[in-house]
Protein backbone atom coordinates (compact mmCIF):
# COMPACT_ATOMS: atom_id res chain seq x y z
CA UNK A 1 0.00 0.00 0.00
CA UNK A 2 2.92 1.95 1.21
CA UNK A 3 4.87 1.23 -1.80
CA UNK A 4 1.69 1.89 -4.17
CA UNK A 5 1.41 5.60 -2.30
CA UNK A 6 4.92 6.14 -3.46
CA UNK A 7 4.54 5.34 -7.26
CA UNK A 8 1.93 7.75 -7.17
CA UNK A 9 4.04 9.83 -5.72
CA UNK A 10 6.91 9.34 -7.92
CA UNK A 11 4.89 9.45 -11.02
CA UNK A 12 3.48 12.64 -10.22
CA UNK A 13 6.87 14.44 -9.92
CA UNK A 14 7.53 13.02 -13.29
CA UNK A 15 4.35 14.56 -14.46
CA UNK A 16 4.85 18.05 -13.14
CA UNK A 17 8.63 17.66 -14.90
CA UNK A 18 6.34 17.36 -18.45
CA UNK A 19 4.45 20.14 -17.83
CA UNK A 20 7.81 22.20 -16.72
CA UNK A 21 9.34 20.94 -19.23
CA UNK A 22 6.92 21.88 -22.40
CA UNK A 23 6.56 25.42 -20.84
CA UNK A 24 10.47 25.75 -20.94
CA UNK A 25 10.11 24.81 -24.46
CA UNK A 26 7.34 27.36 -25.62
CA UNK A 27 9.73 29.92 -24.19
CA UNK A 28 12.40 29.00 -25.85
CA UNK A 29 14.71 27.83 -22.75
CA UNK A 30 15.41 32.05 -22.21
CA UNK A 31 16.42 32.53 -18.59
CA UNK A 32 15.90 36.39 -19.15
CA UNK A 33 11.87 34.84 -18.94
CA UNK A 34 12.32 33.08 -15.54
CA UNK A 35 9.84 35.01 -13.91
CA UNK A 36 7.03 34.01 -16.59
CA UNK A 37 8.59 30.47 -17.02
CA UNK A 38 7.64 30.49 -13.21
CA UNK A 39 4.51 32.28 -13.26
CA UNK A 40 2.91 29.36 -16.15
CA UNK A 41 4.52 26.91 -14.14
CA UNK A 42 3.16 28.08 -11.25
CA UNK A 43 -0.41 28.25 -12.82
CA UNK A 44 -0.77 24.60 -13.31
CA UNK A 45 -0.25 23.76 -9.89
CA UNK A 46 -0.55 26.39 -7.51
CA UNK A 47 2.58 26.17 -6.08
CA UNK A 48 6.37 25.31 -7.18
CA UNK A 49 8.36 22.56 -5.40
CA UNK A 50 11.87 22.07 -4.40
CA UNK A 51 12.40 19.56 -7.30
CA UNK A 52 10.34 22.04 -10.27
CA UNK A 53 12.81 24.81 -8.84
CA UNK A 54 15.75 22.94 -9.47
CA UNK A 55 14.84 21.22 -12.71
CA UNK A 56 14.37 24.61 -14.09
CA UNK A 57 17.13 25.63 -12.36
CA UNK A 58 19.16 23.04 -14.71
CA UNK A 59 17.06 23.70 -17.84
CA UNK A 60 18.13 26.80 -17.64
CA UNK A 61 21.70 26.54 -16.61
CA UNK A 62 21.17 28.87 -13.73
CA UNK A 63 21.93 28.63 -10.39
CA UNK A 64 19.24 26.49 -7.86
CA UNK A 65 19.82 29.12 -5.35
CA UNK A 66 19.40 32.23 -8.26
CA UNK A 67 15.93 30.37 -9.44
CA UNK A 68 15.13 29.68 -5.55
CA UNK A 69 15.63 33.70 -4.64
CA UNK A 70 13.84 34.92 -7.25
CA UNK A 71 10.61 31.71 -6.61
CA UNK A 72 10.63 33.31 -2.66
CA UNK A 73 11.16 37.03 -3.70
CA UNK A 74 7.99 37.49 -5.13
CA UNK A 75 5.08 37.00 -2.92
CA UNK A 76 2.91 35.93 -6.10
CA UNK A 77 5.18 32.48 -5.92
CA UNK A 78 4.31 29.84 -3.25
CA UNK A 79 6.48 27.30 -2.41
CA UNK A 80 4.22 25.56 -0.50
CA UNK A 81 1.31 22.83 -1.96
CA UNK A 82 -2.29 24.61 -2.59
CA UNK A 83 -5.41 23.62 -3.21
CA UNK A 84 -6.97 23.16 -6.37
CA UNK A 85 -9.50 26.20 -5.19
CA UNK A 86 -7.92 29.11 -3.98
CA UNK A 87 -10.11 31.13 -1.27
CA UNK A 88 -8.57 34.47 -0.75
CA UNK A 89 -10.40 36.73 2.23
CA UNK A 90 -10.10 40.26 2.29
CA UNK A 91 -8.65 41.13 5.97
CA UNK A 92 -7.80 44.38 5.64
CA UNK A 93 -9.31 47.03 7.78
CA UNK A 94 -13.20 47.69 6.21
CA UNK A 95 -13.92 43.60 5.66
CA UNK A 96 -12.43 43.39 9.27
CA UNK A 97 -14.68 45.62 10.92
CA UNK A 98 -17.44 44.29 8.68
CA UNK A 99 -16.95 40.40 10.40
CA UNK A 100 -14.29 38.59 7.57
CA UNK A 101 -12.88 36.98 10.66
CA UNK A 102 -16.87 35.12 11.43
CA UNK A 103 -16.75 34.24 7.46
CA UNK A 104 -13.25 32.46 8.05
CA UNK A 105 -14.29 30.63 10.86
CA UNK A 106 -17.30 29.88 8.23
CA UNK A 107 -14.91 28.49 5.68
CA UNK A 108 -13.04 26.52 8.19
CA UNK A 109 -16.36 24.55 9.20
CA UNK A 110 -17.60 23.89 6.09
CA UNK A 111 -14.49 22.89 4.55
CA UNK A 112 -12.91 20.90 7.43
CA UNK A 113 -10.05 22.66 7.84
CA UNK A 114 -7.76 21.66 10.81
CA UNK A 115 -6.71 24.04 13.07
CA UNK A 116 -3.10 24.96 12.15
CA UNK A 117 -4.04 24.36 8.79
CA UNK A 118 -4.80 26.40 5.66
CA UNK A 119 -5.95 23.79 3.22
CA UNK A 120 -8.48 20.68 3.21
CA UNK A 121 -6.52 16.93 3.86
CA UNK A 122 -8.22 16.26 0.55
CA UNK A 123 -6.15 19.76 -1.45
CA UNK A 124 -9.26 20.80 -3.01
CA UNK A 125 -9.03 23.92 -1.23
CA UNK A 126 -6.97 26.29 0.51
CA UNK A 127 -7.91 29.34 2.82
CA UNK A 128 -6.07 32.27 2.79
CA UNK A 129 -6.67 35.90 4.13
CA UNK A 130 -5.02 38.68 2.36
CA UNK A 131 -4.84 42.68 2.92
CA UNK A 132 -7.49 44.94 1.20
CA UNK A 133 -8.34 43.39 -2.38
CA UNK A 134 -9.25 47.09 -3.56
CA UNK A 135 -12.98 46.23 -3.35
CA UNK A 136 -13.77 48.16 0.00
CA UNK A 137 -17.34 49.29 -0.62
CA UNK A 138 -18.50 45.82 -1.29
CA UNK A 139 -16.99 44.62 2.30
CA UNK A 140 -16.52 42.12 3.39
CA UNK A 141 -14.96 40.55 0.16
CA UNK A 142 -13.38 37.57 -0.56
CA UNK A 143 -12.45 35.76 -4.23
CA UNK A 144 -12.70 31.90 -4.66
CA UNK A 145 -10.46 31.18 -7.60
CA UNK A 146 -10.81 34.80 -9.89
CA UNK A 147 -14.55 35.19 -8.63
CA UNK A 148 -14.75 38.08 -6.39
CA UNK A 149 -18.07 38.17 -4.13
CA UNK A 150 -18.97 40.82 -2.02
CA UNK A 151 -20.99 41.45 1.34
CA UNK A 152 -20.46 37.96 2.29
CA UNK A 153 -22.24 36.41 5.20
CA UNK A 154 -21.30 33.16 6.99
CA UNK A 155 -24.59 32.09 5.98
CA UNK A 156 -23.46 32.47 2.21
CA UNK A 157 -20.29 30.04 2.58
CA UNK A 158 -22.15 26.74 2.28
CA UNK A 159 -23.94 27.81 -0.71
CA UNK A 160 -21.20 29.63 -2.35
CA UNK A 161 -19.03 26.27 -1.85
CA UNK A 162 -21.50 23.86 -2.92
CA UNK A 163 -22.42 25.77 -5.92
CA UNK A 164 -18.51 25.76 -6.98
CA UNK A 165 -18.19 22.14 -6.92
CA UNK A 166 -21.11 21.36 -8.45
CA UNK A 167 -19.99 23.15 -11.28
CA UNK A 168 -16.44 22.09 -11.33
CA UNK A 169 -18.32 18.08 -11.29
CA UNK A 170 -20.56 19.55 -14.19
CA UNK A 171 -17.70 20.56 -16.09
CA UNK A 172 -15.84 17.29 -15.71
CA UNK A 173 -18.17 15.19 -16.34
CA UNK A 174 -18.60 17.54 -19.81
CA UNK A 175 -15.22 16.99 -20.52
CA UNK A 176 -15.03 13.23 -19.72
S1 LIG B 1 -10.45 46.12 3.10
FE1 LIG B 1 -11.30 44.43 2.08
S2 LIG B 1 -11.45 45.10 0.05
FE2 LIG B 1 -10.53 46.74 1.05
Amino acid sequence: MEATATMREAEKAVSRMEDAEAVLREYNYDKTKLVPILQAVQARYNWLSKELLSYIACALGLPPARVYGVATFYAHFSLKPKGKNIIRLCDGTACHVKGSTSILDALYEKLNIKPDRDSTDDMMFTVETVSCLGACGLAPVMLVNDEVHGQVKPSDIPKIIDELLARQAKNSSEVA
